[in-house]
């Protein structure tokens, strides 16, 4: 037989489905790694996609979306994000935020272009890039997990073609501040780059911070690619529904991707999000409270624990040191999930610098969090 595509071949099987493999049959286990939030999907979004199933939508979507819900993503861009635009001609509707990522790729890239980012980073921007013959430029974090500004400026050559950020970020929870957003902006404009923001957890924002989208500011807009979707939000990751915001060409380009690719998204599940856009955001409000209290409860404890680790300010991720322990991030997951019965993503799979890291989510219920927590405690003791 001959060979297969190289390019998927080289990239590994998800290492956080492996995990939960290990974990498969074991009652016991309580599961650190899940990228999905606890709470029920909001019932206007299921009784909407319900609904619509019942007036029997359930042929062919437009393949930009339903225009009624491109009309209330406009309007939610416009309050909540500040980007002015018009869905006509600049919002397309997409089969979640992994095929947002996709379809920036797939609009922008020619083989050999480069795209900086700051590592560790989603794990996805990686293989999406291979496939499309992308040079990811990782440029490590500071220790705070603050991108390093001087060095992404030190690293533009004549192939660069976009910088991709992801505030709140996952998998290290930092926010990027006004100043650091400022300066990330700054480089694009002078370097006649594009910007790819991945917004998937503008909602899980802590401390009074507020999320800026870069397509808002002066002269960003023609040259940002806007990424979200409703999985975060409205912890609906199973309907996978996502959407870009960009300036018409690529917009024109991505429509043309998405036709001979994924033909349209669900169209039923589309009438679950119009539901949701239309509800206010305060039924959010203790959602977030609550993820809060999760969020200083791991990283006091971790502190507590002997971990080094940096307080996150966004999404639900919380990234620990294991060096002290003289112990790689892939060997501590493995151990303490056979030990203990906790479930923990080891760094690696997130970029070159985080061997020695763990991956904690926090989007559990705060009870189950405490025995993870007290497991983890008696690992450490153990060790
Ligand atoms: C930063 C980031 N972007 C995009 C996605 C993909 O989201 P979706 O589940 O909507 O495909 C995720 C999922 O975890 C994510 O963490």
């Amino acid at each position: 037989m001959k060979e297969l595509s190289q390019k998927v071949i080289a990239a590994p099987k998800s290492k956080i489905r492996e995990l939960f493999d290990l974990a498969a049959g074991r009652s016991d286990v309580i599961s650190l790694g899940i990228g999905q939030p606890d709470f029920p999907t909001p019932l206007p979004a299921i009784q909407g996609n319900i609904g619509a199933l019942k007036k029997n939508i359930t042929t062919y979507a437009p393949t930009r979306g339903v225009p009624k819900l491109l009309e209330l993503l406009e309007k939610k861009l416009e309050k909540i994000n500040n980007i002015k635009l018009n869905w006509k001609d600049n919002i397309i509707l997409c089969n979640g935020g992994s095929n947002a990522i996709t379809l920036a790729f797939a609009s922008i890239f020619n083989p050999g272009d480069e795209l900086i980012l700051s590592s560790p980073n989603f794990v996805s921007y990686f293989y999406c890039g291979s496939f499309f013959g992308v040079k990811i430029v990782e440029i490590e974090r500071n220790l705070d997990f603050s991108p390093n500004i001087e060095n992404i400026k030190a690293s533009i050559t004549n192939k660069t073609k976009a910088i991709l950020i992801n505030s709140p970020n996952n998998p290290t929870g930092y926010t990027l501040s006004k100043q650091e957003l400022e300066e990330i902006v700054s480089i694009v404009l002078n370097h006649d780059l594009y910007l790819i923001s991945d917004e998937a957890y503008e909602n899980y924002i802590y401390e009074g911070l507020k999320h800026i989208s870069p397509a808002s500011l002066n002269g960003m807009f023609e040259r940002t690619i806007t990424l979200n979707a409703m999985s975060k939000l409205y912890s609906a990751t199973g309907f996978r529904l996502g959407y870009v915001a960009a300036n018409k060409e690529i917009i024109n380009l991505m429509e043309k991707y998405l036709q001979y690719t994924i033909a349209g998204t669900n169209h039923a599940a589309q009438y679950g999000f119009i539901e949701a856009l239309k509800m206010d955001n305060s039924f959010f409000d203790d959602i977030l409270k609550s993820f809060d209290e999760r969020r200083m409860f791991v990283y006091n404890r971790l502190n507590e624990i002997g971990f080094d680790v940096v307080k996150p300010l966004g999404a639900f991720y919380i990234m620990p040191s294991v060096k002290k322990f003289n112990m790689t991030g892939q060997a501590f997951s493995e151990k303490i999930i056979k030990e203990k019965g906790v479930a923990i993503v080891p760094g690696n799979i997130f970029g070159s610098f985080s061997d020695f890291l763990l991956r904690i989510s926090y989007a559990t219920d705060l009870e189950k969090l405490k025995v993870a927590m007290d497991r983890i405690e008696s690992f450490i003791k153990e060790l």
